[in-house]
């Protein structure tokens, strides 16, 4: 049985005390959610607030996720932060490959990839990110792209590693634009994932690895998701930055 991830991917959004109000009010009111170990909570503030969001979730079983990490350890990467300092202010995961570092910022699979073998063995939890543009999907590749961005982006990573990481399905076009993917086009695309992991890997670490869907996923639309058989979370943006809203993701997965 997989648990249910639920993460907030808090993007270039909140202040200092935002930040912490936010974390605390999650940390609270996800007490109970937590207490008989039935679902995953991560939240991924800016890289700026990890350490106040750190001390603010102090106590909580709320994991605590970074945006991005750099792939190299230390030294003159003007800007970027490495795995170690991550675990350093308390993170446990990373978001590796978000469309919006890959669209934006240029990251390609081969960046991705390193930033995946990073993680892992600097002992951080990669979600990688995966997904297709409107235009890809309306010529039909979808599973063209995410199959390459699967197979790349976990290049060399072995079945022993897989246990750390964490895939999450986010069709671009859905994302931040109140466009969600119907119940139905995630779990197509959620099977075939778990399906190219079979491949790449066998059919029973195929059936651990926990996929989460991300794209306008809120309250409203969360457990008709998530009542899908491959969806085992979300990765949530614009739907975590008031815990009221957040909360009720979580009840949905519960
Ligand atoms: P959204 O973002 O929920 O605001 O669409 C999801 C994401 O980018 O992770």
């Amino acid at each position: 049985m997989r648990k249910p991830f639920i993460a907030g991917n808090w993007k270039m959004n909140t202040d200092s005390h935002g930040a912490v109000d936010l974390a605390k009010a999650i940390a609270a009111e996800s007490v109970d959610a937590l207490s008989d170990n039935k679902i995953t909570i991560a939240v991924c503030p800016p890289s700026v607030y990890l350490s106040a969001v750190a001390s603010a979730l102090t106590g909580s079983c709320v994991g605590l996720g970074a945006q991005n990490v750099y792939s190299e350890e230390k030294g003159a990467f003007t800007g970027e932060v490495s795995v170690s300092m991550l675990k350093d202010v308390g993170c446990t995961y990373t978001l590796i490959g978000h469309s919006e570092r890959r669209h934006i910022f240029g990251e390609t699979n081969e960046m991705v990839n390193k930033k995946v073998h990073a993680a892992i063995s600097g002992g951080l939890l990669p979600v990688l990110c995966v997904g297709e543009l409107l235009e890809e999907r309306e010529a039909g590749s979808t599973e063209e792209v995410v199959k390459t961005q699967i197979i790349e982006g976990l290049r060399g990573v072995d079945a022993a590693k897989m246990q750390a990481v964490t895939l999450a399905y986010e069709p671009v076009w859905a994302i931040g634009t109140g466009l969600t993917a119907t119940p139905e086009q995630a779990q197509d695309v959620h099977a075939f994932i778990r399906s190219i992991l079979t491949d790449l890997y066998d059919a029973s670490l195929a059936e651990e690895i926990r996929i989460q869907y991300g794209g306008s996923a809120k309250a409203s639309n969360a457990a008709e998701l998530l009542g899908k058989k491959d969806v085992d979370g979300l990765l949530v943006g614009g739907a975590s930055l008031k815990a009221v809203d957040f909360m009720g993701i979580i009840e949905a997965a519960l």
